[in-house]
Formats: C-alpha cells, structure tokens, sequence
C-alpha cells in the first residue's frame, strides 16, 4: 500500500515515534511505501512531501518535535481546501492517511471521513490529555515530569526564602497537567479550570499552612485556570489568527493577589513551551510507538474513520467521532481523593 501521514496541531514529544513505528512496520511487515506531509494539511494541499522509510527516521525515536513540521489550520478553511486534499490522495496514489493530531486535527479528520469518504485514520496526541476515548495520550507524561522536575527545583529556593512561587502550566481548558504534576511534585495547592477557584479561601489556607511552620509554597496553575465569578478580574485572552484562545498569565494575577493578602513574598514562573519541548520520556516512546504501529495495521485492516487508543493495557480502535468536539477532563475522584489529605 501507498500511506500518507501527517502530524497536526502542536507538536508533542513522541510524535517522531509514531511516524517511525508506522513506518517501520510499514515497511517490513506489510512492503509500504510511506509519504510525509510536511507542515500538516498545508503540505497535503499543496503536495509538499518528503519519502519516509526506515532509514529516514533511524534516530529519531528519542527526537522531540515532528520531522515533518506541523501547523494549525484546516482544509475547511479555504473553499477550495477539501478538493485540494482529494486531488492530493487521488494524484499520489494514496491508499490511505495517517492523521496524528489533537482535537483540531481528529476532528478534521473524521469531517474528511464521514462527510468526504476519505480514507483515514487517527493518532491522538497532545501534551493536554484532553482527548475524548483514550485512557491518554503521548505526550502528556513527559510533559508532567518535566513540570514535576522544574517544581522539585522550585521547592528548594522557595524554603531557602520562604517564598510563595506560583507555578503555571500548560493543558489548555484542562487541569490533567497541573493536577499530575502537583500531586508528583508536592504542591500545596493546584488550580484548575475544572474547579473555579476562590483566592480568598485560598489565601487563608496558605495562611493557616505559613502558621503552621511552612514557611514555603509551591502552587500549581493550569493556564486555563478560572476564578469563581466575581471574585477576581481576569484580562481579556488574545485568539490567535486560527481562532484559538491564546492562554497564560493567570498566575501572574494569583501571585499578585496572594502576595497582596497574605503578605507572603510571592514569584511566578511560566513553564510555557519547555514542556512540549525535547525528548519524550520511556512511557510516551512505548505509547507512541504501539499506536504508530497500531495506525499501520489499523490502515491494512481498512478501518478507516477510527483512530489507535489506549483503554486499559490495550490499543485498539475506537471511532474518530467519539473525540470530536468534546474535551476530556480530568478525573474529580483523582483531585478529591488528594486535595483533602495532601493540599494545603
Ligand atoms: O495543546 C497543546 C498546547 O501546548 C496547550 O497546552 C497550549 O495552550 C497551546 O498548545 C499553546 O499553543 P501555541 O504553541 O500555539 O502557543
């Protein structure tokens, strides 16, 4: 068979990963032949490609980013677009695409399935675990251990100036990096936008804590977290031009405000794109590489409109539509379970 791939969306550790065990098993399982789309569905719109093989990709297994190069945007954005990809599969001879990608780019995928007949599948990724019908995906553990890492460090500076440092992370409307890390990395508190938060009460915790002899506190904010109505003004968020909300900066205002009520000396620091950035961790190459070979075998078996998830110790299929337009947030029990007993 003749298979496209492309990767979409942001990029992710591991996404390299996915590419090498499609194409390996590709090549030697099945006698494939591989196409990369570079820059997402721009290089599948304006035939942009690079030959895939097993040679291409030696040495990327542990390579964080996406060889292939991605971007935002959609096919749909431009009327001509869908017929642009239809032209592109039909000219190459493509018998079938691989879609790695998040939210935006599944659902992309499943509309080119469902709506247009093309044959693809999916590869769920992203950093923010916020995909509907996976256990998770790559991505999202090494961003928390990175996360995890940075806020081992921040502990020591905090004790030896008994500061409060608010932490922000990634994760976009979900607080599954925020809640990972926080626990990992013994936070004293961690906002999510799953729970609005409430800074006044958590100023009297953290006060109550300080009186108890910690001196020191390491908050963990995810960017999209949101405070109770009411209760605190929060700037205007910049879309960028694919009509995404561009997040971050919510702890900046928490630091500000917890070091105007409590009296407690408080800095921020924004990990920002260093946790989608370099190599990903053992469990994401593992988790990458079965749904890179998953995808293959998924595209020999035709199981076109599906895409490769993990539930429980297996990767099997599950239907692209189950991802679109939802957001998977994170588990209550998991954030009730621990808040009571290891939260300020
Ligand atoms: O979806 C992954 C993610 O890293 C989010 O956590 C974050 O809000 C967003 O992408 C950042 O996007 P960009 O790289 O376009 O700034």
């Amino acid at each position: 068979m003749r298979v496209g791939i492309l990767t979409g969306g942001g990029d992710c550790p591991g996404l390299n990963a996915v590419i090498r065990a499609a194409v390996r098993k590709g090549e030697r399982a099945y006698g494939d032949e591989l196409i990369g789309f570079l820059d997402a569905w721009d290089g599948v719109r304006e035939r942009r490609t690079m030959p895939l093989s097993i040679e291409a990709m030696r040495g990327t297994l542990p390579r964080g980013g996406t060889v292939l190069g991605t971007r935002r945007g959609s096919p749909f954005d431009t009327p001509e677009g869908v017929e642009q990809v239809k032209s592109t599969l039909g000219d190459l001879a493509l018998d079938g695409l691989i879609v790695i990608g998040g939210n935006g780019s599944l659902s992309i995928a499943s509309l080119l399935y469902t709506e247009h007949g093309l044959p693809i599948v999916g590869v769920p990724k992203t950093i923010d675990n916020d995909i509907e019908g996976t256990d998770v995906t790559f991505g999202f553990n090494t961003a928390v251990q990175i996360a995890t890492d940075a806020i081992d460090r921040l502990h020591t500076t905090a004790e030896s100036h008994d500061r409060v440092l608010v932490v922000e992370v990634m994760g976009r409307h979900t607080g599954w990096i925020a809640t990972h890390a926080g626990i990992a990395g013994g936070a004293a508190a961690v906002l999510i936008p799953e729970i609005p938060f409430d800074l006044d009460e958590l100023c009297q915790r953290l006060t109550r804590r300080h009186h108890r002899g910690r001196y020191a506190s390491i908050i963990v904010v995810a960017e999209g977290a949101v405070p109770k109505k009411g209760t605190l003004d929060i700037a205007e968020q910049e879309i960028d031009q694919f009509g995404h909300v561009r997040l971050g900066g919510i702890a900046a205002r928490v630091a500000h405000t917890i070091g105007e009520q409590t009296g407690f000396e408080t800095r921020v620091v924004q990990l920002g794109h260093i946790q989608r950035g370099g190599t990903p961790t053992a469990y994401d190459r593992i988790l990458a590489t079965r749904f890179g070979a998953g995808a293959i075998d998924a595209v020999h078996e035709q199981q076109w409109g599906k895409m490769t998830v993990l539930r429980g110790e297996q990767v099997v299929y599950e239907d692209l539509t189950v991802a679109v337009g939802k957001t998977r947030t994170v588990d209550m029990k998991l954030v009730n379970d621990v808040a009571e007993h290891f939260f300020a």
